[in-house]
């Protein structure tokens, strides 16, 4: 019995593949297994080094030789011993020759197309990488510490791109193929995973990975990190304390997400908190969450649950708080309506490029989802739900800073008043390419000052826009 059969998870049709002999033609081959090239079928005793098509072939043999079901249920340990015996010995059938360390480099190449994400798993594997970016079979790229770079990650080709893809929707009970070429998913890990697939994608499948932060970046490491100042951090604070209604601006992957998680450690354990999400992202450690995720339309175009809807159903849900982890589109409405009608301390985040910006950007939201609102009720909505807009960017050193703390003061006319208590100005570069700056502070009393005063915070406030000066 070959070692295929014996490990459990070889097909049981299995039959050892029939050496071709010198003396004889080569036997018909299986229907399974097409004939081999020429440089891997010798015709000749002694074996032959290995090349690409000699491993290509020992692989699709292998292949067809295991039972996926049987290798999925198998610790890839285990499993990455037991092809790689199953490989020597169809390398010594096959008279390939391939020495311990291509035999090696064979069994996890198949048992990480096997069991997890094929060539991307030594990239999800490494902590200091955030995001991964493949661009068809040939280009895959990673951002490292605010950096993106090309790595020498190659997929075989388009197919193997594609039945990763499949694998990943698969995983979250969805499908990826012609007829729904773009899906949203997440891995085991919890990683935010889009997809799109040719034809829309041009140059062959395209995935896109935000890796789950394994590390918790809570204040305490922002500060550290270098991405706000202590004083700035305790605005923060006192800002999820006081229950304000909290908007997180940023461009994409500036680290709005994060920093919204970090606010949120700082909620009463007390509260009820409903969250929402498209793909759900948030890692609150309370432990009266409600966590809520939209869903696409069927392939027939039915069953669609939008933001919106979940943020319409969250307000019958008695919660203390709503979070919604992006608005971009017709539940910035719902979202400003929850905010007034006494869901104080409810944050989300927006696609923005400053903090004027925001308003603008959630302004046109409302307007799209509210044909007909005159522009006048909608900022006076913006105005009487939001306290604070905090603004994030990735900037060319690669770090992601805080760089505007701003309240919505009020209305004046039809012009929105705002007062930034922080601006970071950026003050020189040093010669590692490292920016240095400050932050520019103002004291204008707040307009939620009695709400600081009520949760007992406003002395605390002063003291920290007191020691931002310093
Ligand atoms: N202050 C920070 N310092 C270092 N890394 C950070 C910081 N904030 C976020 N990151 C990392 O940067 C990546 C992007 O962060 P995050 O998901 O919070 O961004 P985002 O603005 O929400 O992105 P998107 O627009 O895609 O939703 C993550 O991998 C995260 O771990
Ligand atoms: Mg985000």
């Amino acid at each position: 019995m070959s070692q295929a059969q014996s490990s459990g998870f070889g097909r049981r049709t299995v039959r050892r593949e029939p050496v071709p002999e010198a003396a004889h033609p080569a036997p018909p081959p299986a229907p399974s297994d097409p004939p081999l090239p020429a440089s891997v079928v010798s015709t000749t005793a002694p074996p032959r080094p290995s090349s690409s098509e000699a491993i290509a072939e020992l692989r699709r043999v292998c292949l067809s030789r295991l039972d996926p079901v049987a290798a999925a249920a198998t610790p890839a340990d285990r499993l990455t011993d037991e092809i790689e015996r199953m490989i020597a010995e169809i390398a010594t059938d096959r008279r390939v020759q391939l020495n311990a360390r291509e035999q090696r480099a064979l069994a996890g190449e198949l048992v990480n197309d096997m069991l997890g994400l094929g060539p991307l798993e030594p990239l999800l594997a490494d902590d200091s990488i955030n995001d991964i970016m493949v661009n068809g079979p040939e280009r895959v790229f990673i951002e490292r510490r605010g950096k993106l770079e090309q790595t020498t990650v190659r997929f075989r080709d388009s197919q193997h791109v594609t039945n990763v893809c499949q694998r990943i929707a698969a995983a979250v009970g969805r499908r990826v193929d012609e007829a729904s070429p773009m899906v949203d998913a997440r891995l085991k890990d919890g990683s935010r995973v889009n997809i799109v697939l040719p034809p829309l994608a041009l140059d062959g499948p395209s995935i896109s990975i935000r890796k789950f932060a394994r590390k918790v970046i809570d204040f305490a490491r922002l500060i550290e990190i270098g991405s706000l100042t202590a004083p700035v951090a305790r605005v923060l604070e006192i800002a999820a304390r006081c229950r304000l209604n909290v908007i997180i601006s940023g461009g994409t992957g500036s680290g709005k997400t994060t920093l919204m998680n970090a606010m949120s450690r700082l909620i009463d354990p007390t509260e009820r908190i409903v969250t929402i999400e498209d793909a759900a992202e948030l890692q609150l450690q309370q432990p009266h969450v409600v966590r809520l995720e939209t869903r696409p339309a069927s392939l027939e175009g039915r069953g669609e649950v939008t933001q919106r809807d979940l943020v319409r159903n969250a307000l019958r849900m008695r919660p203390d708080r709503i979070i919604v982890g992006e608005v971009r589109a017709g539940e910035a409405f719902d979202m400003l309506q929850a905010m007034n009608t006494g869901h104080d301390g409810s944050f989300s985040t927006v696609h923005a490029n400053s903090t004027r910006d925001a308003l603008t950007r959630i302004e046109n939201m409302v307007q799209m989802g509210n044909m007909g609102l005159p522009e006048k009720a909608i900022r006076a909505q913006i105005v009487g739900a939001v306290d604070l807009i905090v603004q994030v960017e990735r900037q060319r050193d690669g770090m992601r800073r805080v760089i505007q703390v701003t309240e919505i003061c009020g209305l004046e006319g039809e012009v929105v008043t705002m007062n930034d208590f922080f601006i970071y100005e950026v003050l020189g570069e040093s010669s590692g390419g490292r920016l240095h700056g400050r932050y520019k502070t103002s004291r204008v009393r707040p307009g939620f000052s009695q709400k600081l005063a009520y949760f007992g915070l406003d002395r605390a406030w002063l003291a920290a826009l007191d020691e931002a000066e310093r």
